[in-house]
C-alpha cells in the first residue's frame, strides 16, 4: 500500500469527526423537531411585542374616516402605513396617539414619478407640484381627489380683476394681452401665462395709425415715451394718462 492512502484516510477521519463536532455544538436543540427550521423560533417570534393593529380595530372609534377611505382611491392603502403602528394607541387611545404625518415626504413615496410605477397611477413630479405646501392642504388624505380648481383668473387674482374692473381698460378681458394655458389654472407655479413683451403690443390699439375704435387716445410710437417699455409709466390693469 502506497504511504499517502493512510495519511489521506488519518485527515478524511478528522474532517468527518470534526463535522460531527460542530454540528452538536452549533446546530440548536429545537431544529428539525417540526421541519427544517428552529422549532423555538415560533414563541420567540410569538414574544414580539404587537405593534401593528390591523385597519378593522381602527373602525369602531374612526367610523367616519374609515368609512371616507373605504370609498375612496385610497382604499388600498391601510390607516397603518400612513399613521405607523397602532397597535399601542387602540390599548390606550388617550395617552398613545400615533403620528400624524403632515410632510410631503410620506405622499411621495408612492406618488413621486418613476418609469416603474404602472402606466396610469397618479404620479405627480413634486419639485413643481405646487411645493411649499402640504399635500394634505389641497387634497384630503383620506380620501383624495384632484382637487376642482376655479376656471375663472378672477378667483386667484381678485387684486388685478378689481383693478382691471374700475380701470379705463376695464373693456379688455384678460385674454386680450395674456395668453393663459389650461394648464395654468391647475399648476399655476409650474405653467405660466405670456406676457406682453413689447411697445407695438400696446401700439396695436393706442398707435395713431392702428385699426382700433377711434374713441381710443392715440400717441406717437415711434417717439411716445422712448426707449421705455409702455408699463414702466403705465400699469397695464389700471392704464392713467398722468
Ligand atoms: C378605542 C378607540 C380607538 C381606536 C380603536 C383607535 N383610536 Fe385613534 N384615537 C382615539 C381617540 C380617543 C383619539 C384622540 C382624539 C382627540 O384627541 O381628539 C384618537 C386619535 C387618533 C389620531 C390623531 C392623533 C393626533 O395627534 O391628532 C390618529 C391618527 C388615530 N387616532 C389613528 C388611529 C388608527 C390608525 C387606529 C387603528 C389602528 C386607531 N386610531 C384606533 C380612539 C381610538
Ligand atoms: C394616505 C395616508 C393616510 C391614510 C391611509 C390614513 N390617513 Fe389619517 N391622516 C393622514 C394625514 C396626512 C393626516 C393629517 C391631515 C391634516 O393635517 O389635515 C391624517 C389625519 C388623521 C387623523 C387626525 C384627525 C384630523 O383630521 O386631524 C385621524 C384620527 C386619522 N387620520 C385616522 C385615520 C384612520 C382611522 C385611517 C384608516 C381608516 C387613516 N387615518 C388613514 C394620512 C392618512
Ligand atoms: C402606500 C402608497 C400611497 C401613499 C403613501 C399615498 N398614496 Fe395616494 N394613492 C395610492 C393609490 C394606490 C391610489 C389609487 C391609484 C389608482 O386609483 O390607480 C392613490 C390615489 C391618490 C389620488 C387620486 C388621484 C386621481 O387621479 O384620482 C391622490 C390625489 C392621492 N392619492 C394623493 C395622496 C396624498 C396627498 C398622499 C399623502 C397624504 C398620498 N396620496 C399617499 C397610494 C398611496
Ligand atoms: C396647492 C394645492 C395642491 C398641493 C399642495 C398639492 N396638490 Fe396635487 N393636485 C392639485 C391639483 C389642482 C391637481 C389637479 C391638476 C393636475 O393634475 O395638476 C392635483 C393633482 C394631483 C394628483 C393626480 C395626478 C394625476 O395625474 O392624476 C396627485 C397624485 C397629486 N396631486 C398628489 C399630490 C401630492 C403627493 C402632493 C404633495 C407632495 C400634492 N399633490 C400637493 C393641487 C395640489
Ligand atoms: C388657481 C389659481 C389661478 C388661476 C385660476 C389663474 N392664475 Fe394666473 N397665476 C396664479 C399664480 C399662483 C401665479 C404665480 C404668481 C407668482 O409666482 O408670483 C400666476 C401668475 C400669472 C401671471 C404672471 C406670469 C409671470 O410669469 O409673471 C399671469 C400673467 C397670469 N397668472 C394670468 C392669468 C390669467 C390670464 C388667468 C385666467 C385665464 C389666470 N392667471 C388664472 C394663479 C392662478
Ligand atoms: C392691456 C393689457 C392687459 C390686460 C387687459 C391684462 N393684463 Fe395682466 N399684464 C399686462 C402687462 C403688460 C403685464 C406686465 C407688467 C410688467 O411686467 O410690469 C401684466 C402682468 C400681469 C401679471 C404679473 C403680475 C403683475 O401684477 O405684474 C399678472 C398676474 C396679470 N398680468 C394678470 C392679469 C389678469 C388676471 C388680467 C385680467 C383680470 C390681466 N392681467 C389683464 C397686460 C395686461
Ligand atoms: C385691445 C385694445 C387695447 C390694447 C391692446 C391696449 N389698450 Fe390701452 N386703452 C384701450 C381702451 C379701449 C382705452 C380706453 C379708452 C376710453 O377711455 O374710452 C384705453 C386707454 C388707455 C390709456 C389712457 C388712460 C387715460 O387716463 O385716459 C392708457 C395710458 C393706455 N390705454 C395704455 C395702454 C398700455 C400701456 C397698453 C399695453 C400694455 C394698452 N393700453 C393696450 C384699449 C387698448
Ligand atoms: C416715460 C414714461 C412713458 C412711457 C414709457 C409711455 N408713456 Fe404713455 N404717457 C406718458 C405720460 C406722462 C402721458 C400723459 C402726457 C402725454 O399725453 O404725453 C402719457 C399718455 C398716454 C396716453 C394717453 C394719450 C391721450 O391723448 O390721452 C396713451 C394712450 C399712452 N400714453 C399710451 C402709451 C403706450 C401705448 C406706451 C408704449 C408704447 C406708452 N404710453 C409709453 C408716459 C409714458
Amino acid at each position: 500500500m502506497p504511504q499517502q492512502v493512510p495519511r489521506l484516510a488519518a485527515v478524511f477521519a478528522v474532517a468527518v469527526i470534526g463535522l460531527f463536532v460542530a454540528r452538536s455544538l452549533l446546530v440548536p436543540d429545537t431544529f428539525g423537531d417540526l421541519g427544517h427550521y428552529r422549532a423555538a423560533a415560533i414563541d420567540t417570534i410569538v414574544a414580539h411585542p404587537k405593534e401593528y393593529a390591523g385597519h378593522q380595530e381602527c373602525t369602531m372609534c374612526h367610523r367616519p374616516i374609515a368609512e371616507q377611505r373605504a370609498a375612496s382611491n385610497h382604499r388600498g392603502v391601510r390607516c397603518e402605513v400612513c399613521h405607523g403602528p397602532a397597535a399601542a394607541h387602540v390599548a390606550n387611545p388617550l395617552e398613545i396617539k400615533p403620528a400624524v404625518p403632515r410632510e410631503r415626504d410620506l405622499c411621495v413615496l408612492c406618488h413621486a414619478y418613476s418609469p416603474s410605477r404602472p402606466t396610469g397611477f397618479p404620479q405627480i413630479d413634486s419639485v413643481t407640484h405646487n411645493p411649499r405646501m402640504p399635500c394634505a392642504g389641497c387634497h384630503e388624505p383620506h380620501a383624495p381627489e384632484p382637487p376642482v380648481t376655479p376656471r375663472e383668473c378672477s378667483a386667484c387674482h381678485g387684486q388685478i380683476a378689481n383693478q382691471l374692473a374700475v380701470s379705463h381698460h376695464a373693456e379688455l378681458n384678460c385674454g386680450t394681452c395674456h395668453e393663459a394655458p389650461k394648464e395654468h389654472r391647475d399648476n399655476p407655479r409650474a405653467v405660466r401665462p405670456t406676457k406682453p413683451a413689447e411697445r407695438s403690443f400696446c401700439g396695436t390699439c393706442h398707435a395713431a395709425d392702428a385699426r382700433s375704435s377711434e374713441r381710443i387716445p392715440r400717441i406717437d410710437l415711434r417717439s411716445h415715451g422712448q426707449p421705455y417699455v409702455c408699463w414702466q409709466c403705465h400699469y397695464p390693469h389700471y392704464p392713467e394718462a398722468r
